[in-house]
């Protein structure tokens, strides 16, 4: 049964509420006598998200739906692809296939109206926000390192059969949300781009990158790499903000962008994510020995993650590689070539955060411009260091060392 037409504008309330009423929520969930409620949430930018609630228990029994537009929901001149709802319902299936604790519950997918319904994570904080608040979470890092090294893992060629994995592939080209990115973080940053910003303060730093004939040629490898390079099915938007998680548990959500590509991406970006929020303690923790602290758990959950996954994978190679790679040296050369392609993404991706079109809130939130641009110009500092020392890198403390060491030089 269709339940709506295909309306530009989207869902409304009633039309969200109609699509849980048509599923098996209706016995597994909810039971007939609820009263449904739909509330719009409005924090992301690219879908129409709701959240349908029984008004006798609005926390017990709730679901999130989501909707993926012709549109960016918020800017709706920016088309977008609807098959982005597909590649996102499926990757989300793929994770949880290896990780089922790490995302949320998948209850139901309308292909013909790009809509899912998905776990309500309301006892879940997305990890960004928790960051700026000086939220500790004592099992993040081994949930991430975990997580990573097993949907990289299990759809890489060290794992699945050359032909499933290109069968794999095929599913997932999504060849508009990927340019996106290719342009976003990997072009734009790095030529006088009209979409371009940066804080006014940070302008001669900015202008260093861009004129930097041997860092743009670095950026410009990576970019290659980015595009060449279909090692594992990448989330390729991971980051804290795609992370909802209390104490207990770590949901990695919206992978919108998945695509097959290196995985130093999807690692290089957490770890950046990482830095940033790292860098942005300048302003968020106002007391000095409160910054301290904060900082040093983000930077022991930074060499948590890396040696979480690093153990991780080197023992799901070990355990059930397939027989392609009889070389115990070439494991070890992977994964040490991986910590310094990671190095390098994480690098490119705090640059388009600070430079580029697409900054987060960890910055954004910062009122005054010299606080922020002191904040963004020390991440600014590891980035450049991330990317042109990462040949240098052999463990994780190289690039933590860099984190330590790094001022901002405004
Ligand atoms: N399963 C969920 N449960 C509760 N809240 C959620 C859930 N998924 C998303 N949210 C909330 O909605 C916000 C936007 O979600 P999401 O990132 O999936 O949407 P999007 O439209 O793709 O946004 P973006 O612009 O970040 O790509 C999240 O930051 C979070 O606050
Ligand atoms: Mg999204």
């Amino acid at each position: 049964m269709t339940i709506h037409k295909d309306n530009p504008d989207g869902l409304d309330e009633a039309q969200a509420i109609d699509h849980v009423r048509n599923s098996d929520l209706m016995t597994t969930l909810f039971d007939e006598d609820d009263q449904l409620e739909a509330v719009s949430l409005t924090e992301g930018n690219i879908n129409l998200i709701y959240r349908v609630y029984s008004s006798q228990d609005p926390m017990g029994k709730s679901v999130l739906i989501k909707q993926a537009l012709p549109h960016a929901w918020r800017y709706p001149e920016f088309k977008l692809p609807r098959d982005r709802a597909r590649v996102e319902w499926e990757m989300l299936e793929m994770e949880a296939s290896y990780c089922p604790e790490n995302v949320p519950r998948l209850y139901f997918f309308d292909a013909e109206n790009s809509v899912m319904g998905i776990e309500d994570l309301n006892r879940h904080t997305v990890m960004r926000t928790g960051m700026m608040d000086q939220a500790v979470y004592p099992k993040v890092a081994r949930h991430v390192g975990r997580f990573m090294a097993r949907t990289l893992f299990y759809t890489s060629d060290f794992y699945l059969s050359s032909g499933e994995k290109k069968a794999l592939q095929s599913r997932f080209i999504n060849p508009v949300m990927v340019k996106l990115q290719e342009d976003l973080v990997f072009t734009q940053p790095y030529i006088d781009h009209p979409d371009n910003r940066w804080t006014p303060e940070l302008e001669a730093q900015a202008r260093a990158v861009q004129n930097d004939a041997a860092l743009r040629c670095e950026a410009f490898q990576l970019k290659e790499r980015y595009m060449t390079h279909h090692q594992a099915l990448l989330h390729n938007d991971f980051h804290t903000g795609s992370i909802m998680l209390n104490a207990d548990e770590t949901k990695v959500i919206d992978p919108e962008f998945a695509f097959y590509g290196p995985m130093g991406h999807d690692i290089g970006s957490y770890f950046a994510h990482l830095v940033i929020g790292y860098a942005a303690q300048e302003f968020h923790a106002k007391d000095a020995d409160v910054r301290t602290d904060y900082r040093n758990w983000i930077i022991a959950s930074l060499h948590e993650t890396w040696m979480t996954f690093a153990a991780e994978f080197m023992q799901l190679w070990e355990d059930e590689g397939n027989d392609g790679w009889p070389s115990a040296e070439f494991r070890r050369w992977y994964v040490d070539q991986l910590l310094q392609e990671s190095a390098g993404f994480g690098a490119t991706e705090i640059m388009r955060r600070t430079i580029g079109v697409a900054h987060v809130d960890d910055f954004v939130q910062i009122s005054d411009s010299l606080t922020r641009a002191t904040a963004e110009s020390l991440a600014l500092n590891v980035a450049r260091r991330w990317l042109m020392e990462r040949r240098g890198f052999t463990s994780i403390d190289d690039l933590i060392n860099v984190v330590l060491a790094a001022e901002p030089t405004l």
